[in-house]
């Protein structure tokens, strides 16, 4: 059983961060229709599965329920982040600062050396998570969302393989409550 978001003090959280696989795709969609406006379906998540040598896809779980998940494609030392999200029932609990740094060690053990995402100018939540992880704003695609015509801000975090962003991300994980177990993951 899933442990409950609103009664678990956080230094008592146990997230299991795993590389996305079929079974976790019910849990995946369950958040993507919570929280994207144009959720992806089941058919890209598995056409992305299917991608290995060029996607990295994880989920957080927390006993057998998926609360969170990620995932980057890369392009030679490039990588783009193409997800976040994490279930509303367990924001604000360093889940997805957690994904985010298995995400990009994972990134960077594969030679990518600097990551870019576009994030919606209005979600002011995820520009603060990833300006903890060294992403900048680097520009603008405008109308980038269909749903609404939002504009996407660029944003880039560069040398992610340096000892100085090595260092910040240490800083973040000697900062995240309770216990991140790396499970399938080298
Ligand atoms: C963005 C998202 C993934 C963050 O997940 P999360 O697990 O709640 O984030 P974390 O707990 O790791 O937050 C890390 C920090 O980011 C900032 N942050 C996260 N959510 C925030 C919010 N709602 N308001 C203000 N700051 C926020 C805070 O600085 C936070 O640290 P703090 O809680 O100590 O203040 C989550 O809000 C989400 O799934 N949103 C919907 C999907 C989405 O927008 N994805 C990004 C698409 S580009």
């Amino acid at each position: 059983m899933a442990a409950r978001a609103e009664s678990l003090d956080p230094s008592e959280l146990e997230v299991v961060v795993t590389p996305m696989r079929r079974r976790h795709l019910r849990g995946v969609l369950r958040i993507e229709h919570r929280v994207y406006p144009r959720p992806w379906s089941l058919g890209l998540y598995m056409s992305e599965l299917a991608l290995p040598s060029t996607r990295v896809y994880l989920v957080a779980r927390v006993g057998t329920a998926v609360v969170g998940y990620c995932g980057l494609m890369t392009v030679g030392e490039d990588g783009h982040i193409t997800t976040v999200a994490v279930d509303p029932a367990w924001h604000r609990r360093r889940v997805g600062t957690r994904l985010l740094l298995a995400l990009v060690e994972q990134a960077v053990g594969r030679g990518v050396r600097d990551i870019t995402l576009e994030v919606r100018m209005s979600n002011a939540a995820a520009q603060t998570m990833y300006r903890h992880f060294g992403f900048a704003p680097a520009g603008v695609r405008r109308g980038y969302y269909v749903d609404n015509a939002e504009d996407a801000m660029v944003m880039w975090a560069h040398g992610v393989d340096e000892p100085a962003e090595v260092d910040r991300r240490a800083a973040l994980a000697a900062q995240v409550p309770g216990r991140t177990v790396l499970e399938g993951l080298s």
